[in-house]
C-alpha cells in the first residue's frame, strides 16, 4: 500500500486557502503526504505557504500573470482557469506516478468541482472540502433537493414572511433572515448558486460523495447527517496558526496593537471585524463609530484599509470622529485576529459571522455580537445565538441599518458588566472546552480524519 500522498487543492482566496492549509498540517500530523496547489496569483498575493516536512507547494498558472484580466470570481469559474487547474492537476498526478509517490487522494474546494474528473480519469479517489458549516450545505442541497419553494421567500422578506419558519431535515426552524443570501428570492441568479447545483451533480454521480466539513461534530450532530447520499464529515475546526491574510496586504505592519491590549483589564475590550471581504455601507460604519462612543468601553477596531487594493481612501469613506474614536480605542487596519481573539483582555467580538471569525470566536471562548452582512452569515449568525447561545444578533432597521443604541444595548448584554445570569460567557467557556477536546488526540478531527484517510486508502480505483 503507498504512502497516503493527497493533493489539496484550494480554491485562490483566502478563506479557502486557510482551512485547506491547516488541513494539510492535520494531514502531515497523521503520516500523509500533501502536495498543496493553487493559483500562483492568490499563492503569492494572499498567504505565506508554510515550509513544513512533508507538504510540497505546486501552485499553477492562472493565467493573471499572464495578463488574463485579475478580478472577480467569473476568472476563477472562466473555462481558460478551469483548462489551466485542470491541466495542472494532472501534471501533479503524472508527477507524483513517476516520482513513485502516487497520489491517493484528490481533495479539492466545493466549487472546483472539475478536479473530480480529473481524480476519477486517474482512477484516484476524491473528496470535498467545504469551508463553511454543515447546516450551509445541506440549506444548498435541499434547495435543489425538493424544497425550492418552501425556502424561497417568494414575495420578498416582509416582516409576516420573516417570521415563517422553514423546517429541513436535520436542522433548526430557520426565518427567511436566516437563510445564506444566495437563496432568497432577490438572488437566485447568482453565480454560486449555479456552480453549487453543478457540484452536487458531480457529487450525486460519486458512489461514495464524501465532503469534508470545517466544523466540529458536537456543534452540527444533526445537520452532519441529514443529506442520506452524502457522507458529510467533520474535520474542523481549522484555524489558522498564523497570521491569517498576511498584514502586509492590508497595510498593517505593526503589531502595537497588541502591547495596547496588555495595557487593558480582563475581559473589558470590544473586538471589531468585517472580515476579509465585507465593506460596509457608510451609514453602518457611522453607527458602529457612535455606538463604540457611547458605550465607552476600549475597543480594537478593524477598519481594512482599501487603499491595500490601490485604491485612494475618498474623503466621505473616512471615518468621520476618528480623533474621538482614537481617544477610546484603537483603530488597525489589519491584525492576527487568532491571537487577539485570545488575548485575557478581549470582552467581546462583534463580528459579521463569517464562518472562521464565527469558529474562532468559539475555540477562544468570546462572546459574539453578530451583525450579519451576505453569504452564509446569517445562518451562523442563528447557529450562535440560538442553537450554540454564544452571543447575541442584532436587529437591523427597516433600511437595514443596525443603529448605535440597538449595538450598545446587544453590546451591554454579553459584556461581562453587563449580563443578566452570564448565561452567554458560560455557553462560550463551554464550546471553548469542547473545542479543545475535538482537536486533542481522540478528539473528533483526529478520529474522523484518520478514518477518512483509512477508508480512501482501502478504495484506490
Ligand atoms: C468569506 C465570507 O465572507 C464568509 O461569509 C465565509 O464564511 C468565508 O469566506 P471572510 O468574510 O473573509 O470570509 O470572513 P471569515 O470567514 O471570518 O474569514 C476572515 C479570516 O481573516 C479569519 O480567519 C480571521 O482570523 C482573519 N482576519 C480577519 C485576520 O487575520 N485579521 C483581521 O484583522 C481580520
Amino acid at each position: 500500500m503507498p504512502q497516503p500522498h493527497f493533493l489539496l487543492v484550494s480554491y485562490p482566496i483566502q478563506s479557502h486557502i486557510n482551512p485547506s492549509l491547516q488541513l494539510a498540517k492535520h494531514l502531515i500530523r497523521i503520516g500523509v503526504h500533501v502536495t498543496f496547489t493553487t493559483s500562483i496569483s492568490a499563492g503569492r498575493r494572499m498567504t505565506k505557504v508554510p515550509a513544513a516536512q512533508g507538504l510540497s507547494f505546486s501552485p499553477f498558472s492562472d493565467g493573471y500573470d499572464d495578463g488574463l484580466k485579475p478580478g472577480d470570481d467569473k476568472n476563477h469559474y472562466s473555462s481558460e482557469f478551469r483548462r489551466r487547474s485542470k491541466e495542472a492537476l494532472s501534471e501533479l498526478i503524472i508527477a507524483g506516478e513517476n516520482e513513485g509517490k502516487p497520489i491517493t487522494c484528490v481533495v479539492y474546494s466545493l466549487l472546483l468541482f472539475w478536479a473530480a474528473g480529473v481524480a476519477r480519469e486517474h482512477h484516484i479517489p476524491s473528496a470535498v472540502l467545504w469551508t463553511q458549516p454543515a447546516t450551509v450545505f445541506d440549506i444548498f442541497y435541499f434547495y435543489f433537493n425538493g424544497y425550492e419553494a418552501a425556502i424561497k421567500d417568494q414575495d420578498g422578506a416582509d416582516e409576516s414572511k420573516s417570521k415563517c419558519l422553514i423546517k429541513l431535515p436535520g436542522l433548526p426552524p430557520l426565518a427567511t433572515r436566516d437563510l445564506p443570501s444566495f437563496v432568497t428570492a432577490a438572488n437566485t441568479d447568482h453565480l454560486i448558486l449555479s456552480l453549487f447545483r453543478e457540484q452536487l451533480e458531480v457529487l450525486a454521480g460519486e458512489s461514495d460523495a464524501k465532503i469534508l466539513v470545517n466544523t466540529i461534530d458536537a456543534l452540527e450532530p444533526e445537520a452532519l447527517k441529514a443529506i442520506e447520499k452524502f457522507k458529510l464529515i467533520g474535520i474542523g475546526p481549522l484555524i489558522p496558526s498564523d497570521g491569517s491574510l498576511r498584514a502586509d496586504l492590508f497595510q498593517c505592519n505593526s503589531n502595537d496593537y497588541l502591547r495596547w491590549l496588555d495595557s487593558k483589564p480582563k475581559s473589558s475590550v470590544v473586538y471589531v471585524s468585517f472580515g476579509s471581504v465585507a465593506v460596509l455601507a457608510r451609514q453602518q460604519v457611522e453607527e458602529i463609530a457612535r455606538a463604540l462612543l457611547a458605550s465607552g468601553r476600549p475597543f480594537l477596531w478593524v477598519v481594512r484599509n482599501q487603499t491595500a487594493r490601490g485604491e485612494e481612501e475618498k474623503e466621505e469613506d473616512k471615518l468621520s470622529c476618528r480623533e474621538e474614536l482614537e481617544q477610546v480605542g484603537m483603530i488597525v487596519p489589519w491584525c492576527w485576529q487568532v491571537q487577539v481573539l485570545s488575548h485575557p483582555s478581549l470582552g467581546c467580538f462583534v463580528t459579521h459571522c463569517g464562518w472562521n471569525s464565527t469558529l474562532e470566536s468559539l475555540v477562544a471562548g468570546v462572546p459574539v455580537v453578530a451583525v450579519p452582512q451576505f453569504a452564509d452569515q446569517a445562518t451562523n449568525a442563528k447557529l450562535v445565538e440560538e442553537v450554540w447561545g454564544t452571543g447575541v444578533r442584532v436587529s437591523a432597521n427597516e433600511e437595514g441599518v443596525v443603529e448605535r443604541g440597538e449595538i450598545v444595548r446587544c453590546l451591554d448584554s454579553v459584556m461581562d458588566d453587563g449580563e443578566k445570569d452570564g448565561e452567554v460567557r458560560k455557553n462560550a467557556e463551554k464550546w471553548k472546552e469542547i473545542a479543545r477536546e475535538t482537536t486533542m488526540e481522540g478528539g473528533s478531527l483526529y478520529v474522523n480524519l484518520k478514518a477518512f484517510v483509512d477508508d480512501v486508502q482501502g478504495c484506490r480505483r
